[in-house]
């Protein structure tokens, strides 16, 4: 790409050109290793003697902003030298600022990869069907996605929403069918059409405690007034609901992140409270695929016979959270403004990504790629209790559940120790884990670490969990 410089006629020439090379080199516009043009002909280009340029060059060279190649030419130099790129905007004019929502939002935290990595989130990359998932991508861009831009409906690819309520219906009893299915970019988008069509601002929203950061955050951005709501072994503490709450956000088959599973009691009771406080439920099923052991309850949504259950899945668990593909079953009387909101915020989505995936669902890839990672998945959950137990039985609990991608342990009743210093001095020797602080609003006191098996390979977990133990010290 041809850089664009300058000149006003005013000033030195040269110190021009130098000062305009430097910040496109410091804001990353010309990056390192690109080729600058030759002294000639960006001298003929901006009308001013060869020397001119050369001179400029010469003072960047000097500087480490450019590397002479002898025969070769002129190129930008190494970033290390040169430093971070700067933002290359100015700051925002005054009176023009973020509405206040937004300032109470914390950035999602991203740390690098280490080996030992027991966070949660994300599967293992390494178990994803490339080959397969390759095929299907491009069969998709071949047919008929690309020269067939007239297929936009917003509530997403026709086959895909078939396909969806075929293996809905099959693996979870959801009632739906074709049409009560609208395809998401994530499960995250569906709780934002939610929050949409369903939030005024001052609504309530009661939410699980502990519970799932981006859920919460997200309700908070629509202007809802959140309250969490606790969690015991059957899952949400129904009688602990605000009364005024609208709208309920649950994660009923393995909660998120403690992990139990919500009993049959809790969840009739749940459906029971919406329809006597006239509110909606919406179900997070995001990773109900694996389970090792027991049969799966039954999903609200197919409980439910009074229209009080929004149920929203993912495939970010069973494939990959870069594809960005979720979806939601809602009552009838609600998918046309769930439809409106998903073409007012972006349309339909990537039919790509979606066409591929109706196919390797209705080629029964799916069923198969979930048995496969089942397998190892359940396998690794096995070796962390095992491990836990060995190295960490006396002060961390495990959260009794036999589903999804990550376990809850609590520290033992009594224990002082302090789980943020654990979890740094974990990090020094190669170890992330995530403490329950950090999933909890406004009752942090709960003590304990979640630990999920996405990123870790099997035979890393015994090191990884003596590495952690190493972190809490010696037994008080
Ligand atoms: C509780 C919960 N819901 C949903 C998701 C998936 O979200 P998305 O589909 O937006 O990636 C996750 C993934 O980490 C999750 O933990």
């Amino acid at each position: 790409m041809e850089l664009h410089i300058r000149l006003t006629g005013r000033g030195d020439l040269t110190t021009q050109i130098y000062r305009q090379l430097r910040e496109a080199v410091l804001d990353a516009r010309l990056r390192p290793g690109e080729r600058l043009p030759p002294t000639r002909e960006l001298a003929e280009r901006l009308g001013v003697a060869r020397n001119t340029v050369a001179t400029a060059y010469d003072r960047l060279t000097s500087e480490g902003f450019l590397v002479g190649r002898v025969g070769s030419g002129t190129y930008v130099g190494d970033r290390r030298l040169i430093g971070e790129a700067r933002p290359r905007t100015a700051p925002v004019g005054r009176g023009v600022r973020p509405r206040p929502v937004w300032d109470s939002v914390p950035e999602v935290p991203r740390a690098g990869t280490l080996r030992y990595d027991f966070r949660v989130g994300a599967p293992d990359p390494a178990l994803f069907p490339l080959e397969v998932w390759r095929r299907l991508v491009t069969r998709q861009l071949r047919a008929a996605t690309v020269r067939c831009p007239a297929n936009t409906e917003p509530a997403g690819h026709p086959g895909l929403r078939a396909a969806l309520a075929r293996h809905l219906g099959v693996s979870r009893s959801v009632r739906a069918g074709t049409g009560d299915v609208l395809v998401t970019q994530g499960a995250q988008q569906a709780l934002d059409l939610v929050g949409r069509v369903l939030i005024e601002p001052g609504d309530r929203v009661a939410v699980e405690e502990p519970g799932y950061p981006p859920a919460r955050r997200l309700f908070q951005t629509h202007g809802a007034r959140v309250s969490g709501v606790p969690v015991d072994a059957e899952g949400l503490v129904v009688a602990a609901l605000p009364a005024d709450s609208r709208l309920i956000y649950v994660t009923p088959s393995h909660q998120f992140p403690l992990g139990v599973p919500m009993s049959l009691a809790r969840r009739t009771a749940l459906l029971d409270w919406a329809e006597r406080h006239g509110a909606v439920v919406v179900e997070d099923d995001y990773d109900s695929e694996y389970r090792f052991a027991g049969r799966p309850l039954e999903p609200l949504q197919s409980l439910d016979r009074r229209g009080r259950v929004i149920y929203v899945g993912s495939f970010s668990k069973t494939l990959l959270p870069m594809l960005r593909v979720g979806f939601l079953v809602s009552p009838a009387s609600l998918r046309p403004a769930l439809r409106t909101a998903r073409q007012l915020s972006d349309w339909h989505g990537d039919l790509t990504t979606q066409g591929a995936l109706a196919e390797f669902i209705d080629e029964g890839l799916l069923a198969r790629h979930i048995r496969r990672t089942s397998r190892e998945y359940a396998a690794r959950h096995r070796r962390i209790l095992a491990a836990l137990a060995t190295h960490l039985g006396e002060r961390l609990h495990p959260v009794p559940s036999a589903a999804g991608l990550h376990l809850a342990a609590r520290l033992a009743p009594g224990s002082t120790d302090d789980l943020c210093a654990v979890a740094a001095r974990a990090r020094e020797t190669g170890v992330a884990v995530e403490s329950l602080a950090s999933y909890c609003g406004e009752r942090p006191g709960q003590a304990g670490l979640v630990i999920g098996y996405g990123g870790i390979a099997l035979a890393d977990i015994d090191e990884g969990i003596h590495r952690l133990a190493a972190a809490f010290g010696p037994e008080p």
